[in-house]
C-alpha cells in the first residue's frame, strides 16, 4: 500500500515537473522587432533614420541602427512611417464625456457602467498614458486597476479620483439649492475646507488609490455661479494640500485660471498648473523659477464655443469661455516664449475622447515648434507624471509604448490626428500600415 502511494506521488511529481517546464517555455515573452523608417528621439529632439526597436514582452530591449533581429522574432515593418513614443495626455476626464446621455430620457444610467467606453478611443488615438484629473467617483482608480490586471484594455492611468475643492468651488458639483439634498456622504466628494479638512482629504484620496492630487485653486468656466478667476482656497489651505500630498509622494496639480490663484498655487509648491489662462508676467517668472509645468488645454475652447449649446453647456459658462479662451492662448504663447516647461493636456471628456490630438496644431499655432509640441506630449508629460523611467521615449528598459504615423508630423503636426499604429506594453492595438 505504502509503495503504491509512493509510486503515485513520484509519477505525479514528474508530471508536474514536465508540465511546469512546458508551461514556462510557452510563457517565454515573445520578441518583436519594429523596423522604424524614422524615429523621433524625444529626449534629444532629433530624428533617427532606419532604427530597429527590439521588444521583449512589455519592455523595449534595445534600439539602434545595427541592432540584430533575433531568429523567430515577429517583425513589424514601419519602414515607411515615422515612429514615436506613445502620446501622453496630462488632463483628461476619462470617466465621462459631455452629452453621453447618462442623464437622458428613459432614466438615469450610473456613469460607472459606461466609463470604460472611453478607454479604447483614447488608446487607439495613440494616447498610451493619461492623467485622470477629476472623476465624480473612484471609477478612474478602478479603471486603472482593471487595466493593470488585464481585465480591460486601455491606456496607463494616473488617477486623481475626486478633485479637492472648497465648498461652492469649481469641484463642488452638488446642487446650489438648500432644499435639494444631494445625499452624497462627504467621503464621496472632493469638498474640503480649512487646513485640517484638506489634509485629511489628501490622505483619504491617497488611501483610496489617487496617484496624483488635483486641487481647485481658482474658479472655472464650466462650474456654476463662480467667476473664472477668483482664488477658492486660502494660501494656508493650498500649502497644506501640497505639503501633505508631497509627503505621501504624490504630485499636485492646480486647476487655476486666475492670475492670483496661479501665483498662490505656485507659492504653495504645486508641480503643474492646469489652464493658466490669466497668467501674468510675474506668474510666468514664478513658473520658470520653480520649474512648474504649464498644462494648458488650448484646443477645448473651440469645441465649447461651437458645440457647447448642443451638449448642454449653460449660457453663463459660454459667456465665461468667450472671455477666457483667447486670452489663454495668448498667454500660452507668452509662456512658451519665456521658456516655461509645457506638458500636453486637453481636458478630453469635454470633447469626445479620442480627439485629444487635435490640440497639437493649436500648440504650434500658438508658439511651439512641432518637435516641442511632441516633446510636451511625451518626455515632458512623462516627467510630470514622475514616470520618466517608464515612458515618454523609445529607450531600452522602458515600456514598449510606441505609435506611428504615415506622414511626417514635424512638417505638419495634424498627421498625429490619424495614427496608423499603436502598441502599448508590447501589445499591438492598431496597425493600418500598408
Ligand atoms: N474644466 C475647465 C473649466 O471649467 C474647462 C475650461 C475650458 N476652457 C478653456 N479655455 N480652457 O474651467
Amino acid at each position: 500500500m505504502k509503495k503504491i502511494t509512493k509510486q503515485i506521488i513520484s509519477i505525479l511529481s514528474i508530471t508536474f515537473l514536465f508540465t511546469s517546464i512546458l508551461f514556462s517555455q510557452s510563457k517565454k515573452p515573445e520578441i518583436k522587432a519594429i523596423k522604424a523608417g524614422k524615429l523621433i528621439d524625444t529626449e534629444t529632439g532629433r530624428v533617427l533614420n532606419n532604427q530597429i526597436i527590439l521588444i521583449e514582452g512589455e519592455k523595449i530591449k534595445a534600439v539602434g541602427a545595427d541592432v540584430k533581429i533575433p531568429e523567430g522574432a515577429k517583425v513589424i515593418d514601419l519602414s515607411n512611417a515615422t515612429v514615436l513614443p506613445g502620446l501622453i495626455d496630462c488632463h483628461t476626464h476619462i470617466t465621462g464625456q459631455s452629452g453621453n446621455r447618462v442623464f437622458g430620457r428613459g432614466g438615469y444610467i450610473n456613469p460607472s457602467v459606461v466609463a470604460h467606453l472611453y478607454l479604447m478611443p483614447t488608446l487607439k488615438a495613440g494616447f498610451t498614458s493619461i492623467r485622470s484629473l477629476g472623476s465624480n467617483s473612484f471609477d478612474d482608480v478602478s479603471l486603472k486597476r482593471a487595466i493593470e490586471r488585464g481585465l480591460l484594455d486601455g491606456p496607463r492611468i494616473q488617477p486623481a479620483s475626486f478633485y479637492i475643492s472648497s465648498t461652492g468651488g469649481h469641484g463642488d458639483t452638488s446642487p446650489r439649492n438648500p432644499w435639494v439634498d444631494s445625499k452624497r456622504p462627504p467621503e464621496y466628494t472632493g469638498v474640503a475646507d480649512g487646513v485640517d479638512e484638506v489634509r485629511k482629504k489628501v490622505r483619504y484620496l491617497v488611501k483610496m488609490g489617487a496617484g496624483v492630487i488635483k486641487m481647485g485653486a481658482s474658479a472655472g468656466v464650466l462650474s456654476v455661479g463662480d467667476s473664472v478667476a477668483a482664488p477658492q482656497y486660502s494660501q494656508e489651505e493650498m500649502n497644506a494640500i501640497v505639503q501633505e500630498a508631497h509627503r505621501l509622494e504624490r504630485k499636485v496639480t492646480a486647476h487655476a485660471h486666475g492670475t492670483e490663484a496661479i501665483k498662490m498655487a505656485i507659492k504653495a509648491g504645486v508641480d503643474s498648473i492646469e489652464h493658466g489662462s490669466l497668467i501674468d508676467n510675474e506668474g510666468i517668472r514664478l513658473m520658470k523659477e520653480n520649474g512648474v509645468y504649464l498644462v494648458a488645454d488650448i484646443y477645448v475652447s473651440d469645441f465649447i464655443l461651437s458645440q457647447g449649446k448642443k451638449i448642454g453647456i449653460s449660457e453663463q459658462s459660454l459667456a465665461k469661455e468667450r472671455i477666457v479662451g483667447k486670452t489663454q492662448r495668448e498667454n500660452f504663447q507668452k509662456a512658451v516664449k519665456a521658456g516655461v516647461k509645457i506638458a500636453f493636456g486637453t481636458d478630453a471628456g469635454i470633447f469626445p475622447h479620442g480627439l485629444n490630438a487635435r490640440q497639437f496644431s493649436f500648440m504650434t499655432k500658438w508658439g511651439m515648434t512641432p518637435m516641442q509640441s511632441i516633446q510636451a506630449a511625451t518626455i515632458n508629460a512623462a516627467d510630470l507624471f514622475g514616470w520618466k523611467d517608464k515612458v515618454g521615449s523609445i529607450k531600452a528598459e522602458k515600456y514598449a509604448d510606441i505609435i506611428a504615423v504615415e506622414n511626417d508630423p514635424l512638417k505638419d503636426v495634424k498627421v498625429l490626428e490619424n495614427v496608423s499604429f499603436v502598441m502599448k506594453g508590447g501589445k499591438v492595438y492598431k496597425n493600418l500600415q500598408k
